[in-house]
């Protein structure tokens, strides 16, 4: 651990919550260098909702290899690539309705919401964009100008311009409709708010505090779009990929992003990749314009098109999923009314909840001690408040309790420990 530490950079983060050498995970379960197992409420951050070292998709892949299946291709055709676009289409867009064409980027999710970003540019000939306060796009320039982050915003150097940041939903209270606000704003001729080219949003804010949007708020946000002229962006790199329950998160809302971004559990294997989805009229892209070399990541494919026919051919999963979404909600709601509501608050929707402590310090004492009893898990929101739930879908019911256990105990612990002090 000393060479790690004296030798990678400062910019790290979570092996500084985690520190500890790891050389082996299955489903749930991390293993560390000296045999300590850890269940794995992170799970590679949202890019690993099939679990770490899924057999069928490692089966997949280990028969690519050995067949020389081509790994790198740049935007070449290969089988891969179409034998995913074919299963993309059947099993995920048509069942849902969904016309989109398909931009593989750069394979990190900020590559794709920069090439978002610049197609709703180009499309509307207006450099504008309206994104949410807690927002998180990425740390490039132009999804960081995106995201409200300090910190974050903090690293760019350069202003960050062209974006305005808009009260997402609940920002304000309950009572606060704050699309109606927007809509004030950009109906009023002097309200110094310009017409952006697009907003970006996600439907259920991760590493902002896990904000869920409500059905009503998203199919208002939809609405106040096509009136304006702005192209929607739905930002589902964390919430997608079956997250919530449902593939994409805005299913639930019903409502037709313009543009979509994918990424992280997209390959289902933890290999980079991401995606734009764009609606067929938008494509206006002069060829190589938003280009890069490991836009056509071919292992990607491979796993990615195991995990749509694995688990999104009918909906056995998405009900699965729905059923933990149940019991994890239950129990940490369970842990809010048992330590206080003044000290605890449930958020998020589906597999993406976590319960909001009354400070970050609170948050941060409850993680280290969940790590030092063998559960991994990390903070999210402005202040690092948020106790965040982010375990593979495919976690058993038995270990899903167990971590949740954890997890009951440390925060039980922490309170007593509180408790003695005050008294
Ligand atoms: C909603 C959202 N957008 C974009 C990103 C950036 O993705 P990446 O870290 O792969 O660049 C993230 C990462 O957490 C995210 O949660």
């Amino acid at each position: 651990m000393e060479l790690l530490k004296a030798v990678e950079s400062q910019v790290r983060v979570y092996s500084r919550a985690f520190p500890m050498i790891f050389n082996r995970a299955k489903n749930a379960h991390l293993y560390s260098k000296d045999g300590k197992e850890y269940l794995d409420f992170l799970a590679g951050a949202g890019s690993l909702n099939y679990g770490h070292n899924n057999d069928i998709l490692k089966k997949a892949l280990i028969e690519y290899i050995e067949n020389d299946g081509i790994s790198q291709g740049l935007d070449l055709w290969t089988t891969a690539k179409q034998d995913f676009i074919k299963s993309y289409q059947a099993h995920i867009l048509k069942p849902r309705g969904l016309d989109y064409k398909m931009q593989f980027t750069g394979p990190t999710g900020t590559n794709c919401v920069e090439a978002a970003l610049k197609l709703a540019r180009k499309v509307k000939g207006r450099d504008g964009i309206i994104s949410f306060t807690n927002g998180f796009h990425g740390v490039s320039l132009g999804a960081v100008a995106a995201t409200g982050n300090k910190n974050h915003r903090g690293g760019a150097g350069v202003p960050l311009s062209s974006v305005e940041f808009m009260p997402y939903c609940g920002y304000y209270g309950k009572d606060i409709d704050t699309v109606k606000m927007m809509d004030k704003l950009l109906s009023d001729n002097s309200s110094g708010t310009d017409l952006p080219a697009a907003v970006i949003v996600e439907a259920v804010q991760g590493e902002g505090g896990l904000n869920a949007a409500s059905v009503t708020w998203l199919k208002d946000l939809e609405k106040l779009c096509r009136k304006h002229d702005i192209l929607l962006i739905l930002d589902d790199i964390q919430a997608g990929n079956g997250r919530t329950g449902e593939f994409f998160s805005f299913e639930a809302a019903g409502i037709v992003p313009d543009i979509v971004t994918v990424s992280k559990s997209l390959s289902g294997y933890g290999l980079p990749m991401a995606l734009v989805l764009l609606k067929p009229e938008l494509d206006i892209w002069n060829p190589g314009e938003h280009n890069g070399t490991f836009r056509g990541n071919n292992m990607a494919f491979i796993t990615a098109r195991a995990a749509i026919e694995t688990y999104w051919t009918d909906d056995k999963f998405a009900n699965e999923v729905k059923a933990k979404s149940e019991i994890l909600a239950k129990r940490l709601q369970g842990i809010c009314d048992q330590f206080g509501p003044m000290e605890f608050a449930l958020k998020g929707r589906g597999m993406m909840r976590g319960i909001a402590c009354s400070s970050g310090e609170l948050a941060d004492r409850i993680t280290t001690r969940a790590f030092e009893k063998g559960l991994i898990i990390e903070t999210a929101g402005p202040d690092d408040e948020v106790v965040k739930c982010l375990m593979p879908l495919t976690i058993s019911e038995a270990d899903l309790n167990k971590g949740l256990d954890l997890l009951t105990e440390s925060v039980s612990e922490i309170m007593e420990e509180d408790l003695s002090k005050a008294s």
